[in-house]
């Protein structure tokens, strides 16, 4: 009976085929709404890309990587499209700045540029950065963008309306740094990019890591939105932003309590409300819910405190699900819960482990196969990185079963993607200069 009341308690966290397939219709009418302009929880922005690496990319150029787990300023050279060199270096960023004032982060952020600058012996040079900045923009041009809204664990305030790009410039001119911010761009689009130039079928870019997007290779004509001039550009890379995807209300179908309970506890209430559902930065919390909703009806010892468990655990329980254990699981239990767990229990936590990261599979495979099928191809590779992608050790395999059913009539593949805002956001800038090189 514990086992049933169980299911019956999780069961809103498990989705049949029918309910995939209408996430999916609504998915496909999101996007064509998006492209329109019409009201959509899709923002599929321009990012003006307007090409893939064709292997003649040169140059030395900086990058920048905010948004993600790590702030990463790395220095990049490209030799005939080849990755000769690349220098990285982490920096930690507080919490102070990330719920701080804007000016404060993008200071900082022009003060690591410098110490990096500094410490390769570069400070003089004049050089050309790509700024992965991996957030919802409103794109001007492949180097301009306001934010929209910040998303996972970033709140600064006084960003509304500024231009990133721009503001990011003024603060490293303001050091005397001869730097050019050449391109802005998503992580998902360094992601595509970087795909690209190892494979040349790579036409989508996802991100499964603290948050979760996907970009597409859009045909140009179907986008309303342009502001910079686009003559003689065939297709164009589209930044879906699907972790809004419902913040609409168009998946409310989907929602659970845990869901509900997960969102009012975020930094960003009420929005993001896919990404919540899929994104590292949520799946500790949506375990923690879970397990609280069971210790709620006495199926579970205690309540794990709020916070208490991350993605890191889930992938744990996971693990120790696939190999048939339960030792590490439940001495992680007793620290979240502060109370003794005994086999049982471990192996519920294990068991809602599983059903959450079916779930965060399924949502994610959706998505990947409305793109394929959209586009058409007879093949397409997707290009996907991410923590929960590289260290979740069943996302993948779900993610390919879950694809080939929803999309069975398109071959894919999945290829992880190392590095799309160091080698992306490289290659971008490197793209950039070539197509402003054509301009008349
Ligand atoms: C990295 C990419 O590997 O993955 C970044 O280079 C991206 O561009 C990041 O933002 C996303 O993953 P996570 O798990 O750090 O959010
Ligand atoms: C969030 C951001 C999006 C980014 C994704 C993955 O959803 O809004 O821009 O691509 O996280 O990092």
């Amino acid at each position: 009976p514990r086992a049933l009341k169980i299911e019956s308690r999780l069961s809103s966290l498990v989705l049949c085929g029918a309910t995939l397939r209408r996430v999916g219709e609504v998915f496909q009418r999101e996007i064509e709404s998006g492209l329109r302009e019409r009201p959509s929880s899709l923002q599929m922005e321009n990012t003006y890309v307007p090409e893939l690496p064709d292997g003649t990319e040169e140059g030395v150029f900086l990058a920048l990587d905010l948004g993600g787990t790590n702030f990463r300023v790395l220095l990049l050279e490209l030799r005939a499209g080849q990755l000769v060199r690349e220098d990285v270096k982490h920096y930690h960023i507080s919490d102070e700045l990330r719920l701080g004032s804007g000016a404060d982060l993008f200071n900082f952020l022009a003060d690591c540029v410098q110490d990096f600058v500094r410490a390769e012996g570069l400070e003089h040079e004049e050089m050309s950065l790509g700024f992965t900045f991996s957030f919802p923009m409103k794109q001007h041009s492949i180097s301009s963008g306001e934010l929209i809204t910040w998303t996972k664990s970033f709140k600064c305030s006084g960003m509304a309306g500024v231009d990133v790009a721009a503001l990011l410039q003024r603060c490293l001119r303001e050091r005397g740094l001869r730097v050019t911010v050449q391109v802005l761009l998503n992580d998902t689009t360094g992601t595509l990019v970087a795909g690209a130039h190892k494979d040349p079928e790579v036409a989508i870019g996802v991100i499964l890591g603290t948050g979760s997007n996907g970009c597409y290779m859009e045909r140009a004509e179907r986008v309303q939105h342009w502001e910079a001039r686009h003559a003689r550009v065939r297709d164009v890379v589209v930044d879906i932003e699907w972790g809004a995807f419902g913040d609409n209300g168009c998946l409310a179908f989907l929602r659970s309590a845990f869901d509900s309970e997960v969102d009012d506890h975020s930094l960003l209430p009420a929005s993001f409300t896919f990404e919540k559902y899929i994104g590292g930065k949520y799946l500790g919390e949506l375990l923690c819910a879970a397990l609280r909703g069971l210790a709620r009806d006495a199926l579970f010892p205690a309540p794990p405190a709020w916070g208490a468990l991350d993605s890191a655990h889930l992938s744990l329980f996971e693990q120790e699900n696939l190999s048939g254990a339960w030792s590490q699981t439940s001495d992680a239990l007793r620290t979240a819960c502060g109370a003794p767990v005994s086999r049982d229990d471990a192996l519920v936590a294990q068991h809602v482990a599983r059903i959450l990261s079916n779930r965060a599979a399924q949502l994610v495979s959706v998505c990947i196969a409305t793109i394929l099928r959209r586009m058409g191809r007879a093949h397409a590779a997707v290009a996907v990185d991410g923590s929960v992608f590289k260290k979740h050790p069943r996302i993948r395999s779900l993610m390919d079963k879950y694809i080939a059913l929803l999309a069975p009539h398109h071959r894919f593949t999945l290829q992880g993607a190392e590095d799309g805002s160091g080698k992306g956001s490289a290659l971008t800038a490197a793209i950039a200069a070539r197509v402003a090189a054509r301009s008349p």
